[in-house]
C-alpha cells in the first residue's frame, strides 16, 4: 500500500554543500521529513553525477561529503530511506525498461540536452558534440528514481519540474500498456523556500564559483564571508538592507526579531566590516555543532558506509517486489 504522501528527493554527488543549499534544499528538507504524514526517500544519486564528472575522486570524495552532510545536519535514517542509487540495482533495470516506453522525442525536448544542442549549434560546431548518452538519457535515469519508489510527491527546484513532467508522461504510457504499476509523480516547488546570494550577490551556486561551503573550517567562513560584495559606503552612511547579500544571508539564518533589528542597524549606517562580523558569529555559532559531527562523520567513513547499507536494505524491501511485478508485466520471469 502507497500512503498518501511519499517524499522523494536526489542529490547529485558532483560538489560540496553550501550555505545555499542547506537554506534552499538541506533544512526545509530535513524538516519536511519529521512529519507524521510523510514516508521520505532520500538518495545520493551517484550514477547522476557520472553524467556531469568523469573525476572519480571528486564523485567518491562528494558522495562522502553530500551524506555527512546530511547526517551532521540531523537527517535521522531511521524515519528516512537513505540510501545510495547505485546500490539498488532495481533502479538501473526499471531505467532500461522504461527507456523501452519512453518516446524519443520526448528525450528531444528535455531543456539540458536541448541547452547543449543550442550551444554547438551557436558555436558552429557539430550538433552533438560533447554529448552523452548520458546527458540524453538523464530525465530516463531520474524517472527510474521515482517510479521506483512510487514516490507522490517530488520537491524540486524549477528547473526539475519538467523531469517530472516527463516521468509522468513516461509512468502513463507503461501504465497504459501493462497495467497500473506505476505511481504518477507529483514536483513540490516550495514558493518561500529562499535562494541565497552568492559572495558577488548572484545566485548562490557552484557553478558561478560564488559558494560559501558550509562545513569549510571556522577561518575559510570568516575569510569568505569579508568577501561578500558590498558598496563603498562608510560607516554612519545608511545602507540599503534589501540590496545586501549580507543581509540577504543574515535573514536566512537570522530569527525573525533578530532580522528587524540587523534592518535597523543597515538604516543607522553599520560598518559592512562589523556587519560582516556579526553575520561570521551568527552562522558560525549555528553550524558549529553540526560542523563538528561532519568532521566526526568524515573521519570515520564506516560509519557513514554502514548507515547507507541499512538504507539500501530498506530501500530493495521495497524496489525489488516492484521490479518483480514490473518484470512479469513486461513477459520477463520464470519458465516454470
Ligand atoms: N536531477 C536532480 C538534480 O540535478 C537530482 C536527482 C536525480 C533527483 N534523481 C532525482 C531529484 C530524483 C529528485 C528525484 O538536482
Amino acid at each position: 500500500m502507497v500512503t498518501p504522501q511519499r517524499v522523494l528527493t536526489g542529490i547529485t554527488t558532483t560538489g560540496t554543500p553550501h550555505l545555499g543549499n542547506y537554506v534552499g534544499a538541506i533544512a526545509p528538507c530535513i524538516e519536511a521529513s519529521t512529519r507524521a504524514d510523510t514516508e521520505s526517500f532520500l538518495f545520493l544519486a551517484d550514477y547522476h553525477a557520472l553524467i556531469k564528472c568523469q573525476d572519480p575522486a571528486r564523485v567518491r570524495q562528494s558522495s562522502r561529503e553530500i551524506a555527512a552532510t546530511w547526517l551532521a545536519l540531523g537527517l535521522d535514517p531511521s524515519r528516512t530511506v537513505f540510501y545510495r542509487q547505485s546500490d539498488v540495482p532495481e533502479i538501473m533495470e526499471l531505467c532500461w525498461i522504461l527507456s523501452c516506453s519512453a518516446a524519443k522525442g520526448l528525450m528531444n525536448r528535455a531543456h539540458a540536452y536541448k541547452a547543449a544542442v543550442a550551444d554547438n549549434e551557436a558555436r558552429g560546431a557539430d550538433q552533438d558534440l560533447g554529448i552523452t548518452m548520458g546527458l540524453f538519457s538523464y530525465p530516463l535515469l531520474m524517472s527510474a528514481d521515482i517510479l521506483m519508489f512510487q514516490a507522490t510527491h517530488v520537491p524540486v527546484g524549477r528547473d526539475q519540474i519538467q523531469h517530472i513532467e516527463m516521468a509522468r508522461d513516461i509512468a502513463s504510457r507503461f501504465n497504459h500498456h501493462y497495467g497500473e504499476l506505476l505511481v504518477l509523480p507529483e514536483a513540490v516547488v516550495d514558493q518561500d523556500t529562499s535562494t541565497l546570494q552568492g559572495l558577488d550577490g548572484r545566485k548562490m551556486s557552484k557553478s558561478y564559483g560564488n559558494t560559501i561551503p558550509l562545513f569549510d573550517s571556522e577561518k575559510t567562513l570568516k575569510k569568505l564571508i569579508n568577501k561578500i560584495q558590498t558598496n563603498l559606503l562608510e560607516p554612519g552612511e545608511p545602507k540599503d538592507p534589501d540590496s545586501s547579500a549580507v543581509f540577504q544571508i543574515w535573514q536566512a539564518f537570522a530569527t525573525p526579531s533578530e532580522t528587524d533589528s540587523m534592518r535597523k542597524e543597515f538604516e543607522q549606517g553599520i560598518a559592512w566590516g562589523e556587519a560582516k562580523k556579526r553575520l561570521f558569529e551568527l552562522i558560525n555559532d549555528h553550524l558549529s555543532p553540526a560542523r563538528a559531527r561532519y568532521n566526526e562523520l568524515l573521519e570515520h567513513p564506516e560509519a557513514i558506509e554502514a548507515t547507507l547499507c541499512e538504507g539500501a536494505v530498506r530501500a530493495r524491501s521495497y524496489a525489488s517486489p516492484l521490479m518483480r511485478a514490473i518484470r512479469e508485466a513486461v513477459g520477463i520471469q520464470s519458465m516454470s
